[in-house]
């Protein structure tokens, strides 16, 4: 396919719409979403002839005798107030899913590429990755993956917390417990606390700390050597959990906070020369009217402190500048926490007026609520305490472990626990993609788990029943063409010829989960047709053809899941 249906049928509307004097009328084509309906819905008639004080009806029959859907669709009808229903012709989609089969792209259309940022995971660095960056981590890999496949050049940007006042005490609490042959950075979480409680308790400690920070800001070469050895290790956590959740980030995508060091007065020095920057009680701000209060008072964002040190908003108009500048985004994502949403709606303003990111570069925050334990508030360990990720995820393994075990009881252990990691890890991410990012989400290991509703076993089971057909199918024509004679087939079809639209949608509103409600259909669609039309019982070509149909819903699926970062088994 060189364009998805809704494009297609969007051309041929607006092809109509134009032979009927209606040149710039949108077309407006929705899927109908009710099979009375048809499978899409041309709506943008009615705008058309209010625009034009026309009769909607009629405006419609003249689209409908102007539109040219030959060999595409089969029945069109004017329905309600004006709208077109659109029904596919089986035929038509026929070929489509044949040429889904013999494309490695199973007909997915490659736009026109943009080079893309994506900073994503981005955890401070003095401490263990926590369940805070889990949604970053697996909502930024799974949009890394969809524009990818829809052939943007994404570079992934891992903007770490390497650099402040508490690498000082880290650093110095270092080289102390290095003194006493102590192996401290095993645990991070307890390194950083035993630090604090020492910062907090030994006043001479607390002041070679803040000389520490001194001298690391000064270049000095140990303390600098002991922050990039605390960096490596707290790093090598960091590449644990990617590793176990199968995140494709790595050392070359690092670029954190310090990375920006030395442009950092250039940056402020800038704002001040364009007159952006002001000092303010002995800071540097800049006010944004863009963002005034009720009493009509521009909001001040800091870019420099009364001591002369920088900020998080600098770095981030230092990296903006580098994105675009250096790296030539045309588009570059954010995805933080929603909390941080107004810090990066005054940095994309402040870094447009400075000329940072000219207007047709997009900056976008893609934003997400947290996570909920399933007591509604934040999620915590029993004690209180914040969850690590990685003790998070060896859980997920742990109870998927248990289920597999319980179905399976005679399967070999390390088979077992293969299944476990795909069904734990693939749970844990689809729960989170699978929920609209903006809101919070209860975390709960027994919905999550669960073979039934819309989680990633059921989806996962989905297509490893797929592959059982496979096995016990003997005898069958691997290259058979499709033909749709039945309506759920044509219902599957259609569906699986939806999977370009389903992409491209989560690429331009950075939703990942209209892909999984996409495959949450897909699969749904797929039992139906399971149900209705016999495949192995079947014969000859009608045979072969539904084969060929549960080889291409197979392969979709283990596409789709793979593009959120999700793995399949062809036993389970
Ligand atoms: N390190 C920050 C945090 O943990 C997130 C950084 C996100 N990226 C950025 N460019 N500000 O909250």
């Amino acid at each position: 396919m060189k364009q998805t249906l809704i494009e297609l049928l969007d051309a041929r509307v607006r092809a109509a719409l134009t032979a009927v004097d209606c040149p710039d009328a949108p077309a407006v084509i929705q899927p109908a979403g009710r099979p009375e309906f048809g499978d899409y819905q041309a709506n943008g008639v009615m705008g058309a002839a209010k625009a034009r004080k026309m009769n909607p009806r009629q405006l419609a029959e003249q689209v409908v005798a102007k539109l040219d859907l030959a060999g595409i669709a089969d029945k069109l009808e004017i329905a309600g107030p004006g709208f077109i229903n659109i029904t596919l012709a089986p035929e038509f989609l026929a070929g489509l899913a044949n040429a889904a089969l013999v494309d490695d792209r199973i007909g997915v259309p490659q736009p026109a590429s943009q080079r893309v940022i994506v900073d994503y995971s981005s955890p401070n660095l003095a401490k263990e990755m926590h369940v805070g960056h889990l949604r970053s981590t697996i909502i930024g890999d799974a949009l890394a993956r969809v524009l990818r496949f829809l052939g943007h050049e994404v570079i992934a940007q891992n903007h770490v917390g390497d650099w402040g006042t508490q690498f000082g005490m880290l650093t110095a609490y270092l080289i102390e417990s290095e003194q006493e042959g102590d192996v401290a950075l095993s645990d991070l979480e307890d390194f950083y606390r035993r630090a604090k409680q020492k910062f907090d308790a030994d006043d001479a400690f607390a002041m070679r700390a803040r000389e520490y920070v001194v001298k690391l800001q000064g270049g000095d070469a140990q303390v600098n050597a002991l922050w990039q050895k605390f960096l490596d290790v707290s790093l090598h956590h960091c590449e644990a959990v990617y590793e176990k959740l199968g995140v494709g980030l790595e050392r070359k995508d690092v670029r954190g906070e310090s990375a920006y060091n030395d442009d950092l007065p250039v940056v402020v020095a800038d704002l001040q020369a364009k007159g952006l920057a002001v000092e303010s009680e002995g800071a540097q701000v800049v006010f944004l009217e863009e963002f005034s209060n009720k009493e009509g008072e521009a909001q001040a964002y800091i870019v420099q402190k009364q001591d002369g040190g920088y900020l998080y908003s600098t770095s981030d108009l230092a990296a903006v500048r580098y994105r675009v500048g250096t790296l030539k985004a045309d588009r570059a994502l954010y995805v933080v926490d929603a909390r941080q949403g107004l810090h990066f709606q005054q940095m994309f303003t402040l870094a447009r007026k400075a000329g940072y990111a000219s207007d047709v570069v997009k900056l976008e925050h893609v934003g997400f609520g947290v996570m909920l334990g399933e007591d509604g508030k934040p999620f915590k360990t029993r004690a209180g305490g914040t969850v690590k990720l990685a003790e998070l995820l060896d859980e997920a393994e742990h109870r998927a472990f248990a289920l597999v075990s319980e179905k399976n009881a005679e399967m070999p252990e390390a088979q077992r626990r293969e299944i476990a990691h795909v069904v734990g890890i693939g749970a844990v991410k689809y729960a989170d993609l699978s929920k609209n990012r903006n809101s919070d989400y209860v975390f709960s290991w027994d919905s999550m788990l669960s073979f039934e509703g819309n989680t990633a076993p059921y989806l996962q089971y989905a297509y490893t029943r797929i592959a059982g057909v496979f096995r016990r199918a003997e005898g069958f024509d691997a290259n058979a063409q499709i033909v749709l004679n039945d309506e759920a087939e044509r219902q599957l079809a259609l569906m699986l010829a939806r999977f370009a639209e389903a992409l491209q949608s989560v690429a331009r509103e950075t939703m990942p989960h209209f892909l999984c409600i996409y495959l949450y259909e897909l699969a749904g669609q797929f039992m139906r047709f399971y149900e209705a039309c016999p495949v192995l019982k079947s014969e000859g070509a009608v045979r072969d053809s539904r084969l060929r149909l549960c080889e291409l819903t197979a392969r979709v699926l283990k596409t789709g899941l793979g593009l959120l970062g999700i793995q399949v088994l062809e036993q389970m």
